[in-house]
């Protein structure tokens, strides 16, 4: 048998796949429902049962579902609120995402390896172009940023401390996740979204479903193009600056120092690599994933800091969450 790290390394090809095909198909939202053998969730779902035992013996193996002594499977407790549909973490959409959109960009690899990424992309279009280029994957996209993005933001609320705040600008802030947890745990503040003008629709469809019209705008906007960003006593950059080098992020930030009020800050919300950058293991893929998809990296936290110093900001505080998505806060202060 293989040492562990390289069964899971050769073999884990496959466990991305099935993990989205079971939740694609609904077996992890059907198993949430009950413990169910393999014949029996396949008759419930109108699917092949030799293909989805052999799909259920791999997620087995995995560990991501588990079987009793009766062969019925079911969720393990922990990973319930992943896998369900309706669990508060579920990560559906970006397992679709790492299936349809990163993986198919994967191939680049070996062009990278060879001639570089700047030789490789000048030919190909601008990251936000392939990933809103159909209205199938804006949906698979912004439903997968919400996804790893939603659950988090409440604790990232929580950490900000926005309560002398009274208007928040989400720069790049997709359908509103991390808008739509700051607005609910603070009636006075109102919120605005500035994206590009294909995230309108969804933002609209999260604005209806929390209630929250009156007090969470849209402001189609390009970051690059436009001059100047909207003005607010504190501006957030979600997954923002990872998707960009540091040339880049600096003249974002740039533009952040002069939108900001006196006294407001900016708000860097980001996995973080640890010193050294051995992990965390996520931050590592995605770190290999941004360079594919987009044209940036993940940073330590002493990296962001040094950043916010750059443009202007002080007094620059890390606060961990529980989760992925960590913050690093930077003050403009008062003249
Ligand atoms: C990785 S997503 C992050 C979404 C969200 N802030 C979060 O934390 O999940 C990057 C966001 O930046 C937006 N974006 C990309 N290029 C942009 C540009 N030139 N101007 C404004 N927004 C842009 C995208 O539409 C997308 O919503």
């Amino acid at each position: 048998m293989l040492p562990r790290p390289l069964t899971n390394a050769l073999y884990g090809l496959y466990a991305t796949h099935v993990l989205h095909m079971a939740d694609r198909h609904g077996v992890f939202a059907h198993l949430a429902a009950g413990p169910a053998t393999a014949a029996e969730t396949a008759a419930a779902l109108g699917l092949d049962p030799d293909t989805l035992e052999r799909l259920l013996l791999v997620l087995e193996a995995f560990e991501l579902v588990e079987r009793d002594d009766r062969n019925r499977y079911g969720l393990p407790t922990e990973l319930a609120p992943y896998l369900d549909r309706g669990g508060d973490r579920h990560i559906g959409a970006m397992s679709a995402h790492m299936v349809n959109g990163a993986a198919a960009q994967l191939g680049r690899l070996d062009a990278y390896l060879t001639r570089g990424k700047a030789g490789v992309d000048a030919d190909l279009p601008a990251p936000f172009d392939v990933i809103y280029a159909t209205p199938e994957s804006t949906r698979e996209f912004l439903d997968a940023m919400w996804q790893i993005g939603f659950d988090v933001s409440a604790e990232l609320v929580r950490l900000a401390d926005l309560g002398g705040v009274r208007h928040l600008v989400d720069v790049g802030g997709a359908s509103g996740a991390f808008c739509v947890s700051a607005l609910r745990a603070h009636p006075g503040l109102a919120a605005t979204v500035y994206d590009l003008p294909q995230v309108g629709p969804y933002l609209a469809e999260r604005t209806e479903e929390y209630g929250l019209a009156g007090r969470l705008e849209f402001a189609p906007g390009d970051f690059f193009r436009a001059a100047e960003l909207p003005e607010a006593d504190c501006l957030a950059f979600g997954y923002i600056l990872s998707d960009w080098t540091d040339d880049t992020c600096r003249e974002l930030l740039a533009k952040a120092h002069r939108a900001c009020a006196d006294g407001g800050r900016v708000l860097v919300m980001e996995r973080l690599f640890d010193e050294g950058r051995r992990g965390p293991l996520a931050t590592s893929v995605m770190n290999l994933s941004m360079h594919v998809e987009t044209e940036g990296r993940h940073r330590t936290a002493g990296e962001y800091a040094d950043l916010l110093s750059e443009a202007g900001f002080g007094d620059c505080r890390v606060l961990r969450s529980s989760q992925d998505k960590h913050l690093v806060v930077g003050y403009k202060t008062r003249p």
